[in-house]
C-alpha cells in the first residue's frame, strides 16, 4: 500500500506542468507551473526564443516593464480597486479575459490577491510569472465553437496539422484546429471594441473590431497571421509577432515603411478690410498605413 501511495506521488512530482482537470491554482507559482511552456524550449528553441522576446511572454508586464496593471491594485484609483489586497478577487482584473486568460478557467481568488500585493511592492519578478505562453494559444484558445466542437482535449496540442505522436511529457499528440489559422483566432483577445459585459465597461484593444469593420469591407482579404507571423524567421512561424514596442529602433524603422503621411499646404492673405490682410494657411493632411486595421490601436 504504502509503495504504491509512494508511487503516485512520484508520477504526481513528475508531470510538474500538468493541469488536472478541473483543478486550480491558488498561488502566482502555481498558475505559472500549470501553464509552464519552458519545457518546449529543448525542442523548439528558435520558436521559443522569438515568442520570449514578444510582447505575449510579458503580457502583464507593460511597456517597458510599466506594470500597467497598478492602478486596479490601487486603494480607490479605479472601479475595480480593493480597499485592502486580500479583498481583490478574480473579478478585480477584466484585463484578465485578454491579458492572462487561464487565470479566469484556472485560478482561485487567492491569486488575485497576491497579484496584488505584487502590484503595490512593484514586485516585477513575481508579476513576470505570469503570461501568454503556448499552452495558452495552443490548447485553451485553440478550439472556439465549444458547443459544436467540444473542449480542447487535455492532452493535445493544436497547430495547423495532426502528429500523432508528439514527444512532449503531457501534450502526447498533435491535432488541426480549426481556427488556428483565422484572424478570429487572434479576434479572441485584439478586441471588437468595448467589452459591455463587465460592470464597468472596460476598452481596451480594438484591432479585430477595425479589422472586420473597415479592412475586410475595403477589400483586405490578408490575415493578421499572413501579415505578423510571415515571412518566417529563422525558417518558422515568426512567433515575435512584431511590433515589439521596447524595441524603440526596430519600431521606427517599420513604421517609417508602413505609415505614410501626406501633407499639403495652400498659403494664402484674407482681405479683411481695405489695408486688413491676415495671413492664413490650409493644411491638408492624411496619414495612410499599410496595416490591416487603424493604427495606433485603442
Ligand atoms: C522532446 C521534444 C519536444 C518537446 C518537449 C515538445 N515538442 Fe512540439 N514537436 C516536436 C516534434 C518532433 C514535432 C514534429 C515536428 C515536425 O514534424 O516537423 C513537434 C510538433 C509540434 C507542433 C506542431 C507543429 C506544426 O508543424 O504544426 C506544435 C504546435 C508543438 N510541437 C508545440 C509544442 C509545445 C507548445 C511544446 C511544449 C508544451 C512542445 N511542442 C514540446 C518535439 C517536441
Ligand atoms: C479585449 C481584450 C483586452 C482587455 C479586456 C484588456 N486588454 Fe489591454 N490589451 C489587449 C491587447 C490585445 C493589447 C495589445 C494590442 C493593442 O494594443 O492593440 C493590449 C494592450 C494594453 C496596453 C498597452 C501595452 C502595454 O502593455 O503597455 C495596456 C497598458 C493595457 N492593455 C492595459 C489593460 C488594462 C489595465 C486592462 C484592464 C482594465 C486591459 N488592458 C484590458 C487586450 C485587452
Ligand atoms: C490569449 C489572448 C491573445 C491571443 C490569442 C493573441 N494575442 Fe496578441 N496580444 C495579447 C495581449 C494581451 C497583448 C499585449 C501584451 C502587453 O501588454 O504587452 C498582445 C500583443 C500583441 C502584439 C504586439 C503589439 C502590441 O501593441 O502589444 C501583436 C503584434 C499581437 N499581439 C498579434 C497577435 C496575433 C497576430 C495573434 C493571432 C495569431 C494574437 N496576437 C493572438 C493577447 C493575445
Ligand atoms: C499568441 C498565440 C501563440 C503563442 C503564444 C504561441 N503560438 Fe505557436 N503558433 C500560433 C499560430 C497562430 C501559429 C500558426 C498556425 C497556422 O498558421 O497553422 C503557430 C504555429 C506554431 C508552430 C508551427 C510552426 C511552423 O513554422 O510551421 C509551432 C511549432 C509552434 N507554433 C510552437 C509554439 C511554441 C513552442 C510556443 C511557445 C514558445 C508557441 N508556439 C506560442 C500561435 C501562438
Ligand atoms: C495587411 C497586413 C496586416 C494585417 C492583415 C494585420 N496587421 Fe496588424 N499591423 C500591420 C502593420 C504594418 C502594423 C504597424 C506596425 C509594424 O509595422 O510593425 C500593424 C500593427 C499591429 C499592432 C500594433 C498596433 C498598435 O497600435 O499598438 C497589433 C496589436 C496588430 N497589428 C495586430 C493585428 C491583428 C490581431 C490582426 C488581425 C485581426 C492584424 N494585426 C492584421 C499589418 C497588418
Amino acid at each position: 500500500m504504502k509503495h504504491w501511495i509512494i508511487g503516485l506521488v512520484a508520477a504526481v512530482l513528475a508531470l510538474p506542468g500538468m493541469a488536472m482537470a478541473g483543478q486550480k491554482a491558488t498561488t502566482i507559482d502555481e498558475l505559472a507551473q500549470m501553464f509552464d511552456s519552458s519545457r518546449c524550449k529543448a525542442c523548439h528553441t528558435e520558436v521559443y526564443n522569438q515568442w520570449s522576446k514578444s510582447h505575449h511572454a510579458r503580457s502583464l508586464m507593460g511597456v517597458r516593464g510599466g506594470l500597467m496593471l497598478t492602478p486596479l491594485a490601487m486603494e480607490g484609483m479605479t472601479p475595480f480597486s480593493p480597499d485592502d489586497p486580500e479583498d481583490a478577487t478574480i473579478d478585480t482584473y477584466p484585463c484578465f479575459k485578454c491579458h492572462l486568460p487561464q487565470a479566469i478557467t484556472h485560478a482561485e481568488d487567492s491569486v488575485a490577491v497576491e497579484l496584488t500585493r505584487a502590484l503595490r511592492e512593484g514586485d516585477s519578478d513575481k508579476v513576470g510569472k505570469l503570461k501568454i505562453t503556448c499552452i495558452v494559444c495552443h490548447n485553451n484558445k485553440s478550439i472556439i465553437h465549444r458547443k459544436q466542437l467540444g473542449e480542447p482535449e487535455e492532452n493535445v496540442l493544436y497547430s495547423s496539422r495532426n502528429i500523432s505522436d508528439h514527444p512532449d511529457s503531457q501534450f502526447t499528440s498533435v491535432k488541426q484546429s480549426p481556427v488556428m489559422k483565422e484572424a478570429l483566432f487572434c479576434g479572441q483577445c485584439h478586441g471588437v471594441g468595448v467589452n459591455l459585459e463587465f460592470d464597468n465597461p472596460v476598452q481596451c484593444a480594438t484591432i479585430y473590431g477595425s479589422y472586420q469593420h473597415a479592412y475586410i469591407p475595403a477589400g483586405g482579404s490578408k490575415t493578421c497571421q499572413q501579415c505578423h507571423l510571415e515571412p518566417k524567421q529563422d525558417g518558422y512561424m515568426d512567433h515575435r509577432m512584431l511590433p515589439d514596442w521596447n524595441d524603440t529602433e526596430l519600431m521606427s524603422q517599420r513604421l517609417a515603411e508602413s505609415v505614410s503621411l501626406d501633407v499639403n499646404t495652400v498659403g494664402y492673405e484674407w482681405l479683411e478690410a481695405g489695408g486688413v490682410l491676415h495671413s492664413k494657411v490650409v493644411v491638408d493632411t492624411k496619414i495612410d498605413s499599410t496595416a490591416g486595421h487603424r493604427i495606433p490601436d485603442g
